[in-house]
């Protein structure tokens, strides 16, 4: 059996991860919490089976010896927290994005390489029926030389948590949502080499308005782009567009797809379908309809399948990683510096 700690006891932590452990009484053991604020961590063990609660990882990793760390903490405490439990030779599965800068995501991947050990990002869309149904068949599209990857809401500012302080975050809508499709997108196109990245983001309903469809915000602490528009340039030739919102005056109230463009055919991840045009007219060549799936528990599955050395197991490893964090990290310096960002 595996026992497991999870560090950061807030939402995703219980209604994800905790989750997921809890689905296999078999395979693991529910060792510690850990939370800078006791009680949140006492009430977390009390609600959803964990042992012990710490308020430090490096007691928790004295006295528990976790063999798999899951990793929930605000985003600015993701380097910190991961490279601890690295250290300590545990496996870890960390929430996104990975870090706050390049930088980081680069010394937390080589130090999974050094320590010969499993560490995995939560990217959850690549694990949806249509992800896989579109990744088994990309084929059919043909030379795919334009992309978008498209995660806008019109009036979609998180009223909670520390969505809006840059500090805390290192960004808006691009490292908090649009990172999703950004990933999936990436994972579809096989992480074709990236030359150069550019962007425009505004700044122009956050500090205006307070309310929305995620509930209220104080707009003296806006600190994030609201909208960022950016194009990655490919080493093939091809360009992803990627276009994200937290408010944008917009007709639907969210849109959450990948669209993809061959020669042959095109494709859209929500809902999943491939299709392409015969003299004029749509042929739609396949499609997935999808009740319900829990793509969040299918992506842990995948990274403890590779714990046990599954070797179908895929994860968003150290390296893919690290090309995401690179890649958000230059479309923002593109936003601010007004130029393009080679890679
Ligand atoms: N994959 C997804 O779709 C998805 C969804 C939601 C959140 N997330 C990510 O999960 C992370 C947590 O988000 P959340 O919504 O659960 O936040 P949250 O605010 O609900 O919980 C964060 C918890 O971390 C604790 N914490 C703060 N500093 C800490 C530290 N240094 N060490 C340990 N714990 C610390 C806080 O006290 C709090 O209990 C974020 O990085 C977020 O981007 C991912």
């Amino acid at each position: 059996m595996k026992k497991v700690a999870i560090v950061g006891a807030g939402q995703v932590a219980e209604k994800v991860h905790a989750a997921y452990y809890r689905t296999k009484p078999e395979e693991f053991i529910l060792a510690a919490v850990v939370d800078p604020d006791l009680a949140r961590g006492v009430l977390f063990c009390q609600n959803n089976q964990f042992k012990n609660a710490y308020t430090t990882i490096e007691e928790m990793l004295t006295k528990e010896n976790p063999d798999i760390v899951s990793i929930c903490t605000p985003n600015r405490f993701h380097y910190d927290s991961v490279m601890s439990v690295l250290e300590a030779g545990c496996s870890v599965f960390c929430e996104k994005p990975p870090a706050m800068t390049s930088i980081e995501a680069k010394n937390m991947w080589k130090l999974a390489e050094e320590k010969e050990a499993i560490l995995a990002y939560d990217f959850q869309h690549r694990y949806s029926p249509e992800a896989k149904m579109l990744k088994e068949n990309i084929a059919l599209l043909g030379d795919i030389y334009y992309s978008e990857a498209n995660a806008l809401r019109r009036s979609g500012v998180p009223g909670w948590g520390n969505f809006i302080d840059k500090e805390l975050q290192g960004g808006g809508p691009l490292i908090d949502y649009g990172i999703h499709m950004l990933d999936t997108a990436l994972y579809l196109l096989d992480f074709p080499t990236i030359n150069a990245v550019s962007a425009y983001q505004y700044q122009k309903i956050g500090p205006k308005k307070n309310q929305g469809t995620f509930g209220t915000w104080d707009p003296a602490k806006y600190t994030v782009e609201d909208s960022l528009f950016g194009t990655i340039e490919f080493k093939n030739g091809g360009i992803l567009r990627i276009n994200t919102s937290f408010a944008l005056n917009i007709q639907p109230e969210k849109e959450l797809d990948i669209q993809l463009c061959g020669d042959q055919a095109g494709a859209n991840l929500y809902p999943g379908k491939i299709y392409t045009d015969q003299a004029g007219e749509l042929k739609i060549i396949k499609q997935i309809d999808v009740a319900e799936n829990n793509n969040h528990f299918t992506s842990i599955d995948n990274f403890y399948r590779k714990v046990i050395g599954d070797p179908q197991a895929v994860t968003a490893d150290g390296r893919q990683g690290y090309i995401i964090q690179r890649v958000i990290e230059a479309l923002y310096q593109s936003a601010e510096t007004g130029g393009k960002v080679e890679l």
